[in-house]
């Protein structure tokens, strides 16, 4: 329900001018407003909050109780997030490869590690194949980037920045907001000052390679597997609204970047995947697009084992489904054990992102065996020397690369 604003009917009382003119004459007054507020961070008075609260709980009835909680009240968020001319869409970042190169031609992405980069067997591995995106495995996590309060560590990811542009590459930021890889300073903080520190760094994170990074996970694995909030000491600082508190300074921060939720388990609702998880990141996405909080796409991570984590096609239609809300999809951290035909499933899952319309690339968590999160079990597309294994030209084939 939208709610009269006591500014907006004393503004429309002013006499001779035309309706018209004082209803845009209102959202003037009333935007400025909220941006006065929002600069200074002053408390919005009641009646302000009261407008910027335009939209309510979500009227999904799969929602649980705690995701109405979550998006049901946004205190400092406004519903319009830059004001006026701000659709809270990606502005062009200008030279750095965004969209695919060529229309249709998906990116292919490995998960790097800054010093993998000084490898020249590794580097000409990404050079000679097809590989068109990197993902900082670790080195722009919360802990890696700024291990003490205001002590910022660049090195390892402007490695993998400057490589990326030399190449040509697009990278994607992964991760603003976990609940792994948070430094101990954190926890000693304030509420109050939490919420600065956490606005502080994705304006100094996303500020310092604002036009250079396409797309960052600004939030990773909030939801648990029953679909309610995890637990994290964001949610216990910042309160329920964290998410979309976040995706708003991120959009004010870099208006170029593609701002993505990402996580695992919420591919499918098969075989161990979670239908709630599933529901609870659709209904995540709903809400803040209906409140205008800018979000652009879901990361689905495809950390695959035996059937996990679902067939080719229910996760297709899982993308399909939330391309309905306006929003892209990528597989993010793709690796692969337990499967009897690894190339087989590995090109299942390419053709779910070629076919979904609204799927833009595949990651792969790693480039080869020989450096993985699940090691001895040779999960990706290179083997331990670096050369291609059967699933490489199957996965690459069923993009259409
Ligand atoms: O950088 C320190 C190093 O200084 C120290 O000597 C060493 C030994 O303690 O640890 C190093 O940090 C490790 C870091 O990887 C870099 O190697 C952390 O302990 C270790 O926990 C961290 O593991 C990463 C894990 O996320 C947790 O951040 C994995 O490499 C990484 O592959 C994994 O990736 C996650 C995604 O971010 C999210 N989705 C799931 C995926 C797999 O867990």
């Amino acid at each position: 329900m939208i709610k009269s604003h006591p500014l907006t009917s004393k503004t429309l009382s002013i006499p001779n001018i035309g309706a018209a003119a004082a209803a845009a004459l209102a959202i003037i007054t009333l935007t400025l407003l909220i941006v006065t507020h929002a600069a200074t961070q002053v408390p919005m008075t009641e009646a302000e909050v009261a407008v910027r609260d335009q939209t309510s709980v979500i009227d999904d009835p799969q929602a649980s109780a705690g995701q109405a909680l979550l998006f049901g009240s946004a205190a400092g968020v406004p519903t319009d997030p830059g004001g006026g001319d701000d659709d809270g869409e990606p502005t062009d970042p200008g030279g750095v490869p965004v969209e695919p190169q060529q229309p249709g031609k998906l990116f292919l992405g490995a998960a790097v590690e800054p010093d993998q980069l000084s490898n020249p067997q590794f580097t000409s591995t990404l050079e000679q194949y097809k590989f068109t995106s990197l993902t900082a495995e670790n080195a722009m996590k919360f802990g890696q980037l700024q291990p003490n309060q205001g002590q910022f560590n660049w090195g390892g990811a402007d490695a993998i920045v400057n490589y990326a542009q030399s190449k040509g590459m697009r990278v994607r930021g992964h991760t603003l907001i976990w609940h792994r890889d948070v430094p101990g300073w954190v926890n000693g903080l304030s509420s109050e000052q939490a919420a600065t520190a956490l606005k502080t760094h994705i304006q100094q994170v996303m500020g310092r390679y604002k036009g250079k990074i396409a797309q960052w996970d600004v939030a990773n694995e909030v939801f648990n597997d029953d679909g309610t909030l995890r637990d994290t000491v964001w949610l216990q600082k910042l309160g329920n609204d964290y998410l979309a508190q976040a995706y708003t300074w991120a959009h004010e921060a870099d208006p170029s970047a593609q701002l993505y939720y990402n996580d695992y388990s919420a591919e499918s609702g098969e075989s161990g995947g979670s239908q709630a998880k599933v529901d609870a990141v659709y209904n995540m996405v709903k809400s803040l697009k209906e409140r205008g909080v800018p979000i652009h796409g879901v990361g689905l991570q495809m950390h695959a084992q035996g059937g996990y984590p679902g067939s080719g096609n229910a996760i297709k239609a899982n993308m399909q489904r939330l391309g309905t809300l306006g929003v892209k999809a990528e597989l993010t951290e793709l690796d692969i054990v337990d499967v009897a035909d690894q190339a087989g499933r590995y090109a299942e899952y390419g053709r779910a992102c070629k076919e979904a319309g609204n799927c833009t690339a595949v990651t792969t968590w790693g480039l080869y065996d020989g450096h993985t999160w699940r090691p001895g079990m040779n999960p990706l597309l290179f083997d331990g020397n670096f050369q291609p294994k059967p699933a490489y030209e199957a996965l690459t084939q069923a993009m259409g690369l």
